[in-house]
Parts: C-alpha cells; sequence; structure tokens
C-alpha cells in the first residue's frame, strides 16, 4: 500500500497542498504521492497562489510546474489509497468507481477539509492537512 492519491474539486488548493506535505513528511520516499481533481475544471491550471504561498511560508517544497488534472479509470487502477478531501469528493469517487475501486477510497479526516477556495483560510487549510498527513502516514506504515 505505497501509492496514494489525494482529490479535491479543482486540483489547485488542497489535494496538491496535501501531496506536497505528505512528500515532505514521507522522508524516505518510499511512498508515491500524487493528486488529482474530480471535476475538469481548472485542467492544466497551477497550483493556487494561497497554497503556493503557505507552502513556500512553511518551506514545504512543491513543483511549480504541477497542472490541475482530473482523475482517470488507470488513475482508479494504479492507485492503492484514493482519498478525498472532503465528503462531497467521496461521493463523486464513489461513484465513478460504481463499485469497482470502492475499498480504495477514503475520506481524508473526519469532517474533511474545509475549502479554502471559499474560504480564503489557507493557514486552516494547512494547518489540518499537515495534521491528517501525519496520521495518514503513521495508518500506512501500520500496514507495511
Ligand atoms: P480545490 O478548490 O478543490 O481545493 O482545488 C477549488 C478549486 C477550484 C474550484 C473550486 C474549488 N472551482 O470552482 O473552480
Amino acid at each position: 500500500m505505497n501509492k496514494v492519491v489525494f482529490v479535491c474539486l479543482g486540483n489547485i488548493c488542497r489535494s496538491p497542498m496535501a501531496e506536497f506535505i505528505m512528500k515532505a513528511l514521507d522522508q524516505d520516499g518510499s511512498l508515491h504521492i500524487e493528486s488529482r481533481a474530480t471535476s475538469s475544471w481548472e485542467h492544466g491550471n497551477p497550483v493556487h497562489q494561497g497554497t503556493q504561498k503557505i507552502l513556500r511560508k512553511y518551506a514545504v517544497s512543491f513543483d511549480s510546474s504541477k497542472g490541475s488534472q482530473q482523475i482517470s479509470q488507470s488513475d482508479f487502477e494504479f492507485f492503492d489509497l484514493i482519498v478525498g478531501m472532503d465528503e462531497s469528493n467521496v461521493e463523486d469517487l464513489l461513484q465513478v468507481s460504481a463499485g469497482r475501486y470502492d475499498d480504495k477510497i477514503k475520506l481524508f479526516r473526519p469532517g474533511g477539509v474545509p475549502d479554502p477556495w471559499y474560504t480564503g483560510d489557507f493557514e486552516e487549510t494547512y494547518n489540518l492537512v499537515t495534521a491528517a498527513c501525519q496520521d495518514w502516514l503513521q495508518w500506512i506504515r501500520d500496514r507495511q
């Protein structure tokens, strides 16, 4: 269980934040970590400036050339863990999975992560995402 994808609506705010925080926490690089969108709305667009700013503030390195990518059928097959950042992301993922990959689909944290696209509060998102990524890393390590 080492291939993890974080999924949010646009793949520009929350899921890339989780991707890069998780990569920073996974110091030995034992995990394959990516992020995706449930929608194609932001296709090809870069990580949101608010997410870039908060990652720089906390010295979390990120790929500034990353563009938003909608989750595909091959992603459902490839990844071991498909983590929706909120309940509606999980609902959308379960709908696309149509029973085939349901066991891989998880909610990132109880209550989900509020979307800073709407709240504007990237600091709150950063704190929630960091704490939950630490929990996920432990959860994965416990199963390896
Ligand atoms: P994200 O935030 O799902 O955390 O990347 C959003 C990004 C874009 C939109 C909504 C949420 N949008 O409406 O385009």
